[in-house]
Order: C-alpha cells, then sequence, then structure tokens
C-alpha cells in the first residue's frame, strides 16, 4: 500500500512538472500607491502546457507588457505567484532571477533592440557568450535556423525589419531557451514579413519550444493553440484553438 502511494506520487513529480510552462496564480502588479495607484494586472490565474504557442489578446494598456515583464522577472509582482519551467519565482534572490532570465526566457521585441555597431553575428554572439558555450558556432546555427545563414555579417542598418526581427529571434534561441516571449514581434512589420515571423515562432514550437506572443492584432489569435484575452489587467478570456491555422493563412 506505502509502496503504491510512493509509486503514484513519482510519476505525478516525473509527468506533471514538464507539462507546464506557466502557472500564474491570483497575479497582481499594482504601479503606485493610494490614488494614483494603477492595477496593471488584477488576479491573473492561468496555466500554459509546453511546446504550445500562446497568444495572449489585449487592447493597448491592457497589461500585456507588464505580463511579460512579471514572467521574464524583469519586474516583480505586487500580489500572487508564479511558477516557470517549475521554478517558482518569488521564491529567487537577484543573482538568481538574472541567472533564471539567461537560462529560461527568450526575449523577442516590437522594435528589434539590436546593437547597430554590431553585426548580426555579433548580436547573436553577445548572448551566447554569456552562458559561454561555443559562442560562435552556435550563434551561426541560431542564425541558420531562422533563414539568415547569408547575412551573418551585415549590420542591423543593412538589413530589412523583417530580417532585423530574425536576428533578435536568433537571439533570444542562442540560449536554447525553452521559453519565448514575444512583445507584438510583428508590430513593426508589413503583413508577408510578419507572416514570416510567425513561421519561425511557430517551427520553434514545434521543436519543442514554448511560445507566448502578446498583440493587440486579434487575427494573430487564429494560428494559436491557446488564446488568453486582457481587459484592464483582468484575464477574460482563456481557451484553447482546436485548429489553429497555418502563419501563412493569416490575414490581417
Ligand atoms: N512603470 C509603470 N508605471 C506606472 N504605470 C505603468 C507602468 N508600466 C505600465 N503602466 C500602466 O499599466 C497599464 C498596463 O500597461 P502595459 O502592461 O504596458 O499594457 P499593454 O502592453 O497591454 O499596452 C497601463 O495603464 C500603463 O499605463
Ligand atoms: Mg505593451
Amino acid at each position: 500500500m506505502s509502496h503504491h502511494a510512493r509509486h503514484v506520487a513519482t510519476a505525478a513529480t516525473v509527468d506533471e512538472t514538464p507539462r507546464r510552462a506557466i502557472r500564474a496564480e491570483n497575479l497582481t502588479k499594482t504601479y503606485g500607491a493610494g490614488s494614483t495607484a494603477v492595477h496593471a494586472l488584477e488576479d491573473v490565474t492561468f496555466e500554459i502546457p509546453r511546446g504550445e504557442l500562446v497568444v495572449m489578446l489585449g487592447p493597448s494598456g491592457s497589461g500585456k507588457t507588464t505580463m511579460l515583464n512579471v514572467i521574464g522577472a524583469l519586474d516583480a509582482p505586487t500580489g500572487g505567484s508564479l511558477e516557470v519551467m517549475g521554478t517558482s519565482l518569488s521564491d529567487l534572490d537577484e543573482d538568481e532571477r538574472t541567472r533564471y532570465r539567461l537560462s529560461t526566457i527568450g526575449f523577442v521585441f516590437q522594435f528589434f533592440n539590436l546593437v547597430p555597431t554590431l553585426t548580426a553575428l555579433e548580436n547573436v554572439e553577445l548572448l551566447a557568450e554569456l552562458t559561454g558555450d561555443h559562442a560562435h558556432r552556435r550563434a551561426r546555427q541560431a542564425l541558420a535556423q531562422v533563414g539568415l545563414g547569408d547575412r551573418v555579417d551585415h549590420f542591423p542598418g543593412q538589413l530589412s525589419g523583417g530580417e532585423q526581427q530574425r536576428v533578435s529571434i536568433a537571439r533570444a534561441l542562442v540560449k536554447d531557451v525553452p521559453l519565448l516571449l514575444c512583445d507584438e514581434p510583428t508590430g513593426a512589420l508589413d503583413i508577408d514579413t510578419g507572416k514570416h515571423i510567425l513561421r519561425v515562432l511557430r517551427d520553434t514550437t514545434d521543436r519543442g519550444h514554448t511560445v507566448l506572443l502578446v498583440t493587440h492584432n486579434s487575427e494573430i489569435a487564429r494560428m494559436a493553440d491557446r488564446v488568453l484575452r486582457l481587459l484592464d489587467g483582468r484575464l477574460v478570456t482563456d481557451e484553447p484553438n482546436a485548429t489553429p491555422l497555418a502563419p501563412e493563412a493569416l490575414q490581417w
């Protein structure tokens, strides 16, 4: 009997933890205090399984960027709890938060945030070096993975917007992190370039990464495995999408 109970407990530990990428429970973020307080996130609870491409929709000011900053440990929540890839963020000290960011999270931003004086390869290497592992080879691999193997020596100013965004995805992927947090990644791109970027992101989930993409563009939700909607800091929808479209089929 006790043997059986132990067996079940072990199986649960092995089975459930790897399947969950993010668990937020009653997550709250308030900026300021008193009459000027802004409730950017209010009592938000959700779970994201590993390997899914999840789109979080919401209008400007609904709390999307705040959510990514809190999940990425760039900002601390005011209340509630957050577990990411098996790590409970409130348990981490400052050094552990830094290590968590480097080993777990890749960020992709609307305006790429590349260093203009470094080549594509150097921009990606910059991040790879922080983890020490064969930075040069891995940076080349990551750039090849996003289809930029022949542009590694170009500077950001010599690349199109879509190519710059692919460099920024390579920069996020070079650390081989399990979770990509993407803040309006197609917001600065035309539709065809945007769809190319969404294809690159979909391919990363096909290789087992988890992608959380926040946007105000509801069309992008049609390619998601799961759609969350934020309104004034509150989660108003959380539903799986049974028939995700290929990025190429989207229109906006
Ligand atoms: N550092 C900050 N200080 C005060 N208020 C902030 C700060 N960052 C965001 N906010 C406010 O929090 C709310 C959510 O903002 P944000 O997360 O940026 O929304 P979104 O990314 O959906 O546009 C907004 O009302 C915004 O003005
Ligand atoms: Mg934002």
